[in-house]
């Protein structure tokens, strides 16, 4: 396809997955300009010029399952692993609330006993009393990446939250290549991640009222484009409120090693012309600009956002825990100071023509739509 053509492509309404394939392949840099372009005409006009920010809290590296690819999995006994108290999410919760953050994320290996399970929602119920005890925004949005779990858990969070209207939750399905799931995730093991459970899960959640955010990881070895235009297809079918992706790195700590990971530059044109073109498929919905972009290049997350992010998650985690959470190597943002960095990021951010949507909590407007 030549120049003219990719013009065309860019006017389309609906792009097929042809179109898709070949939007995700671009290399020439004046060819990724106007995809960028076009998926950043497509985001201001859809979701304003706000970028939000979502604070994000690690709040435990232990973890029951196995995921090849991760640096926390279970069978790497190389990491040292922690859970923060209650009183250190509550401060990191508070700090985001005053701090005019729209809302924070809690994230956390995959565990399922009971204990943590109500953990969690004890958390929960003291930050909804807390933020409005205080006066503080209610609204603060609040997104939970604590993995697979029956819907009476999911039911028992959004209960605890005490605010369904700002509550997601976030379960990337990784990868819709059945085969490369399976491959990524051990799946002859007892404990193993299956997609269907999965995808069984992120439909529970919407059952229950989240605004579900779902995404994948970009330019694993042996990954076709063919497969991430399958996943925007997915992530069309799952009706998703919001899309957090970024390029897959290998991880010392993993059990990938062999597979290399694809050349950086090649990796980070990729990643961001998925953004671009989940922007310009899905619309209306809210796009993570993903720390891992950062680790390919140092301008990575401002990137992301001129080619269609308009969410970044600043780490409020404790500093002296972050070593911990090291899901792939080269982590980005392991001395970023809370105190400081949110406005830092803001001047990055200003410098690309958008604004901070300080004190709101941005909700999917897909959701708000519905
Ligand atoms: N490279 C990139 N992303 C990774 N994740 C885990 N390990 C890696 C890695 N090595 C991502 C997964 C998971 C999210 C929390 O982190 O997509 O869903």
């Amino acid at each position: 396809l030549n120049g003219n053509s990719l013009d065309e492509v860019l006017k389309k309404e609906a792009l097929s997955d042809e179109d898709i394939v070949f939007l995700l392949g671009l290399t020439e840099p004046e060819d990724c300009k106007k995809l960028q372009e076009a998926a950043y005409k497509k985001t201001t006009e859809l979701m304003g010029n706000k970028v939000y920010y979502r604070g994000l809290i690690e709040v435990s590296n232990v973890c029951t399952v196995d995921c090849r690819y991760c640096g926390i999995r279970k069978d790497n006994h190389g990491v040292h692993r922690y859970t923060l108290s209650k009183e250190e999410i509550l401060e990191a919760a508070m700090f985001a609330a005053e701090n005019g953050y729209g809302s924070i994320c809690l994230q956390a290996g995959e565990r399922n006993d009971p204990k943590f399970v109500s953990f969690i929602s004890d958390c929960l119920r003291e930050i909804h009393r807390k933020t409005v005890s205080e006066s503080l925004p209610n609204s603060l949005g609040i997104t939970l990446s604590l993995g697979d779990q029956t819907k009476e858990v999911y039911e028992e969070w959004a209960e605890a939250s005490g605010n369904r209207q700002n509550l997601r939750y976030l379960a990337r399905f990784e990868s819709s290549n059945q085969e490369l799931f399976d491959f990524l995730h051990n799946v002859l093991h007892k404990k193993s991640k299956q997609l269907e459970h999965r995808l069984q899960c992120l439909q529970w959640l919407k059952e229950c009222g989240y605004q579900v955010g779902t995404g994948v990881m970009i330019g694993i070895p042996g990954q076709k484009l063919e497969d991430l235009c399958s996943d925007i297809r997915l992530y069309q079918k799952l009706e998703a409120d919001m899309i957090g992706m970024g390029p897959y790195l290998m991880s010392e700590g993993g059990d990938l090693k062999s597979l290399g990971q694809t050349e950086n530059k090649k990796l980070f044109q990729l990643s961001l012309n998925m953004i671009a073109v989940t922007r310009l498929v899905m619309g209306n919905i809210n796009i993570a600009a993903a720390t891992a972009m950062q680790v390919l290049d140092p301008q990575g997350r401002e990137t992301a956002i001129s080619y269609g992010a308009n969410v970044v998650m600043p780490n409020l985690t404790p500093l002296q825990y972050r070593e911990g959470y090291q899901l792939y190597d080269k982590k980005p943002g392991l001395k970023d100071d809370p105190e400081t960095f949110g406005l830092k990021l803001e001047e990055r951010i200003q410098s690309k023509g958008r604004e901070v949507g300080w004190n709101l909590s941005g909700s999917s407007r897909k959701w708000l739509n519905r």
